[in-house]
């Protein structure tokens, strides 16, 4: 067999799957499930698809999917709806002999690919002759392992969108300044909400290798690499005018990957959970206009009719790579476990440091 059919034996998810019914995938699940019991889990991202989450064990955002990946050592079978970065950083908090399986392997995460570990150890080399041993790094859990691995071994630690400012003030606690990995608008937005002044922030640039800054270095505290999440950069300042303008007693909340101009535009910011948290506990008949990824706003607007609930963008689209995990991919990784190839394993070098960074962050959490 050649090495494409062999990846497509493999990799592609076989042609039958696509041609059942809902009905008929449904029930699969369903039966599987209960055969299985104890032995699989699986958790579900907020940003997942509904025909997913239903069959979800556990829903969270990164944060709790991680702290239930760490708590969980009863399941043999950890089958993740979410993305690829996810899926490895269960890998690394559970033991030897459970198998991480992503249902699709090509759920990856735009944000995450913005920062590789030959950019980011160029990157340090350079910062380190700048400004010598000032610096901690800390990187958003949306990363490689590999960037873990390198934020351990530099004694930094991961951080999440819902605790990214208690990791930020751990930081600086230890060093004087903060290089934050890969997204420079979680980073901006929550240094920013420490008091750090945008002038005292820098970018740096790991396509031509260079810090974008002027004026006197030496007042930098916060290195933001230039990464973006390419669904929330889609939020603009022209929605938030045309909310204001057309719903003047419509509440706006956003996700703080959002670009720093909408959150300061917006009346409430934060994780995902955040956003779910604000919208229950909100006012019957209160209006929201949210800036985060589609199927959690089509989800919240379904769970709460007593709401009037509509996206911050009206052209707005789901991740696509969150999308790529449907029922018939959730369906084939289930029946396939015992031989499936769609198995996230970090090597237990990178896994080593990559912990640290993870444990470091749980443990404040
Ligand atoms: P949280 O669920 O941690 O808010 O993260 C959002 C996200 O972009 C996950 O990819
Ligand atoms: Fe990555 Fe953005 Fe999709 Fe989250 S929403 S998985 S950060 S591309």
């Amino acid at each position: 067999m050649n090495i494409l059919a062999t990846l497509q034996r493999n990799i592609m998810i076989p042609e039958k799957y696509k041609q059942m019914s809902s009905e008929e995938l449904e029930d699969r699940v369903i039966d599987l499930k209960k055969q299985l019991g104890s032995r699989l889990f699986i958790p579900g991202h907020h940003y997942q698809k509904d025909e997913v989450i239903q069959f979800a064990d556990a829903t969270g955002d990164s944060l709790k999917l991680a702290q239930l990946s760490a708590a969980n050592t009863e399941a043999e079978f950890i089958v993740f709806c979410g993305v690829h970065f996810m899926a490895e950083t269960a890998d690394i908090l559970t033991s030897e002999n459970q198998k991480v399986v992503l249902p699709d392997m090509r759920a990856g995460c735009s944000m995450a690919d913005m920062a590789d570990i030959q950019q980011t150890e160029r990157a340090w080399g350079k910062l380190q002759a700048i400004f010598g041993d000032t610096i901690l790094p800390l990187t958003y859990v949306n990363s490689t392992a590999a960037i873990k691995a390198f934020v351990g071994a530099n004694g930094g630690a991961t951080v999440t969108s819902s605790n990214a400012e208690t990791m930020v003030k751990w930081a600086f606690e230890k060093k004087e300044r903060i290089l934050f990995l890969p997204d420079q608008h979680l980073g901006r937005n929550t240094a920013a909400d420490l008091d750090v002044g945008l002038d005292e922030m820098a970018i740096w640039n790991p396509i031509n290798d260079s810090l974008e800054y002027e004026g006197d270095v030496s007042k930098i505290k916060v290195i933001l690499w230039k990464g973006h999440c390419s669904v929330h950069e889609n939020f603009t300042v022209q929605n938030v005018s045309d909310i204001r303008s057309q719903y003047p007693d419509m509440n706006i909340i956003v996700h703080l990957e959002c670009r720093r101009e909408i959150v300061e535009l917006s009346d409430k910011a934060g994780s995902t959970s955040y956003i779910i948290n604000a919208i229950e506990k909100a006012e019957l008949g209160s209006a929201w206009a949210i800036g985060t990824e589609m199927n959690l706003v089509n989800r919240l607007i379904k769970n709460h009719p007593d709401k009037h609930i509509i996206s911050l963008n009206p052209h707005m689209c789901p991740c696509l790579t969150m999308n790529r995990i449907d029922l018939p991919h959730l369906v084939w990784s289930l029946d396939t476990l015992e031989e499936t190839n769609n198995i996230i394993k970090v090597s237990p070098e990178i896994a080593k440091n990559a912990k640290l960074a993870l444990e470091r962050m749980l443990t404040i959490s």
